[in-house]
């Protein structure tokens, strides 16, 4: 478990729960750990998984770029003068109105997939840059995007060549191995998958600019198995890279592993109520007001999660966590390990939350979206 917050520190915050705390210095600290693995390359943080103006501003000054997905994401980093070389639109399906706005600021890198997709970037941005997205194996990840999105490896050439008919310039590839990856071989094999790709490109004159490889780096939940560090992803797929024709400018869009761990919610107990199977605590937070990733979908996360105030000699019991709503989706965890004596009242500190979280809040049951603070 990450702990950005000392108990102390925790302890002495009387904000109105449920709130998130932010540390700048950790978000600071995360990017410079990127540089230090990727030297060589250029990150553009994935804004989708956390827009809070504090985080961007944050990457901003410590120069990162921006993978933004829709003109409500670009408005933003307008707000903050962004200037647009240093932002990417990574969507590889984009609405044609989203499209101009990002061509009006004078973005001028955009993912695509697929050949309408490319009539449609040409006619609304005129020799923009064109990077294409094409599946991977993203077996393992808890998030896998391969259904959705990207093209098989055989239309690559294709689609770069119609681009350069198009009058765009053909940029570069991109790829993402699914989010919260669980094979630290990920990259590096998507990488090598492209080797025959880039050779073909090579011989009928079209060398990319850049290898795009995409977010998916994972981070230490509860609910993680492995470690899998920066250090050895980008051990592999520098080495993975050298075996290629020429060397393509790496890109990353990291996204999660980025700011996960620089928040932590703090939630009360609103409830303790015995049931069959558990002794459950009904929280002010849940999945609908800032714990939404805890929702088991293609697969689920679970947060390291530990209560403010000490367990003195009571000891520890397993607990199940359920959000204040009233729907039934709306369960966190079923073994949270809590001092056994916990009661209304008290408060509990959720860990590494950072990531999709506070951008998935919705109104159900019309909770309101936990105050941000930024440290
Ligand atoms: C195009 C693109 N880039 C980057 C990311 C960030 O991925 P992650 O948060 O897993 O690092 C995503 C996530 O959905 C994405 O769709």
């Amino acid at each position: 478990m990450v702990d950005i917050f000392s108990k102390k520190f925790l302890e002495g915050l009387e904000y109105e729960t449920p709130f998130f705390v932010f540390s700048k210095k950790a978000l600071r600290e995360r990017y410079k750990e990127f540089k230090k693995y990727f030297p060589d390359s250029s990150i553009y943080y994935a804004m989708k998984a956390d827009a809070e103006k504090g985080v961007l501003e944050t990457l901003f000054e410590v120069g990162s770029g921006f993978e933004a997905a829709s003109l409500y994401e670009l408005k933003l980093l307008k707000e903050l003068h962004v200037p647009p070389d240093r932002i990417l639109y990574g969507t590889s399906v984009k609405p044609t109105s989203h499209i101009k706005e990002f061509h009006d600021y004078g973005v001028n890198r955009f993912a695509f997939d697929s050949f309408p997709e490319l009539e449609k970037i040409a006619s609304i941005a005129p020799k923009a840059r064109v990077y294409v997205r094409v599946s991977v194996n993203d077996a393992g990840s808890i998030y896998r995007f391969s259904e959705k999105f990207g093209t098989v490896h055989e239309n690559i050439v294709p689609l770069l060549v119609r681009a350069r008919e198009l009058g765009l310039e053909h940029y570069g590839i991109s790829f993402h191995v699914g989010s919260q990856a669980s094979n630290p071989e990920a990259w590096k094999n998507a990488v090598s998958s492209l080797h025959p790709v880039l050779k073909h490109l090579h011989e009928l004159g079209l060398k990319i600019e850049i290898l795009n490889i995409g977010g998916g780096y994972p981070c230490m939940y509860a609910s993680t198995d492995e470690e899998i560090t920066l250090k050895e992803v980008a051990k592999s797929v520098a080495a993975e890279c050298k075996k290629l024709p020429y060397q393509p400018h790496l890109v990353l869009e990291p996204g999660r592993a980025m700011v996960a761990d620089s928040a932590v919610l703090v939630t009360s107990v609103i409830a303790r109520v015995e049931r069959i199977e558990h002794t459950w605590l009904f929280l002010d937070a849940g999945v609908y007001n800032g714990l939404f990733e805890s929702l088991a979908y293609q697969g689920s996360i679970r947060y390291h999660v530990t209560a403010v105030r000490p367990s003195y000699d009571a000891g520890e019991a397993t607990f199940a966590l359920a959000g204040p709503t009233g729907d039934s989706w709306d369960v966190v965890s079923r073994e949270a390990q809590l001092p056994q004596d916990i009661a209304v009242g008290d408060k509990l500190v959720f860990h590494s939350v950072g990531a999709y979280n506070l951008v998935m809040v919705g109104r159900f049951n019309g909770f309101p979206k936990p105050a941000v603070y930024f440290v």
